[in-house]
């Protein structure tokens, strides 16, 4: 049987199908798929290990005919009709838990990045500017003793405020229900109004998309940081661009953009901003372990067993 991969990725992943005896084609590019090849792809493969930045809508599923899997190398899986694939007879995987604590970490390191100047002042000591020790250089925001709201107390939600925690800091959340565990859960003004660092954890879905635009901004403190390792959609980007240069959010920390991989000239100007290439789940040993589970969901279904992680329609 035949396994198609619209992106290089570990090893690992790929060894595990050739073993098992699949024949496994690698797209080798880093470039965005046409609709054509991933076209390709449903047509003449049983099964498909896609990326979150393919579009595998309608119009590529209403040509599926061999394939019968499609195991998403992401936990996200809004790039993908699972409605539609399922019609096809596709069943739709992703890669939970594998990617959980380092995508946390990103979070983290973006928090501490932002807020902390870190880029900057490591441009300013590179540009020469240096000039000794200053009581005003560079001062940023702590955690000790503030308010966290984590927005989506998923696995990611989870793992990350159990990090902020261990800051010092005090957690609070809102997510569509209220999850068993220590944070306080508050509704979604509240959160707005008494955290001084936000941080988005939740999936992007048709409720979630631009949750967060001018009138959200508003209502936040002063000087909030903002954070998103999510899903760029949720976030009306014109309108966190104006945040930011009106001093509403003091700073914030990007991984993921509303056109990515395009980034406004805008945001890209804005120095109180870090901004990744969405790396999130970017260490060596989630992206290996994302590669099994991509790969052993593929085998699963193609053998007829349950798939380890099935993303269901909700
Ligand atoms: C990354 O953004 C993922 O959904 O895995
Ligand atoms: C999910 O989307 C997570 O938090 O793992």
């Amino acid at each position: 049987m035949k396994v198609f991969i619209t992106k290089r990725i570990p090893d690992a992943g790929i060894q595990f199908l050739r073993e098992k005896g699949y024949e496994v084609t690698v797209r080798d590019s880093l470039q965005l798929i046409s609709g054509e090849e991933l076209v390709h792809g449903v047509r003449g493969f049983d099964g498909m290990i896609s990326m979150l930045s393919d579009p595998i809508d309608v119009d590529v599923l209403k040509e599926a005919e061999k394939c019968r899997v499609i195991a998403n190398y992401a936990v996200g899986t809004n790039n993908i009709d699972i409605k539609a694939a399922n019609a096809h007879g596709i069943t739709v995987t992703n890669t939970p838990d594998v990617l959980t604590e380092a995508t946390a970490e990103l979070a983290m390191a973006l928090l501490l990045a932002a807020s902390r100047h870190v880029v900057t002042a490591d441009h300013f000591v590179r540009e020469g500017k240096f000039q000794g020790w200053g009581p005003l250089l560079f001062l940023g925001k702590g955690l000790d003793g503030k308010t966290v709201g984590i927005v989506g107390m998923g696995r990611i939600g989870k793992a990350f405020a159990r990090m902020v925690s261990g800051f010092n800091a005090n957690v609070i959340y809102h997510s569509r229900t209220k999850k068993d565990v220590a944070y306080t859960f508050v509704d979604f003004d509240t959160l707005l109004k008494e955290s001084d660092f936000i941080s988005l954890h939740l999936p992007l879905a048709p409720e979630s998309h631009h949750l967060y635009t001018e009138n959200e901004f508003g209502k936040m403190k002063n000087g909030v940081v903002f954070l998103n390792t999510s899903r760029g959609p949720i976030v009306r980007e014109k309108d966190l661009v104006n945040a930011l240069k009106s001093g509403k959010i003091a700073f914030a920390g990007l991984d993921v953009y509303e056109f990515e991989p395009e980034i406004t000239k805008e945001l890209k100007a804005m120095a109180n901003t870090v901004l990744l290439p969405h790396i999130g789940s970017a260490t060596e040993k989630a992206r290996n372990d994302m590669a099994i589970l991509a790969a052993g969901n593929v085998d699963a279904v193609l053998r007829g067993e349950a798939p380890l992680t099935a993303v269901q329609v909700k």
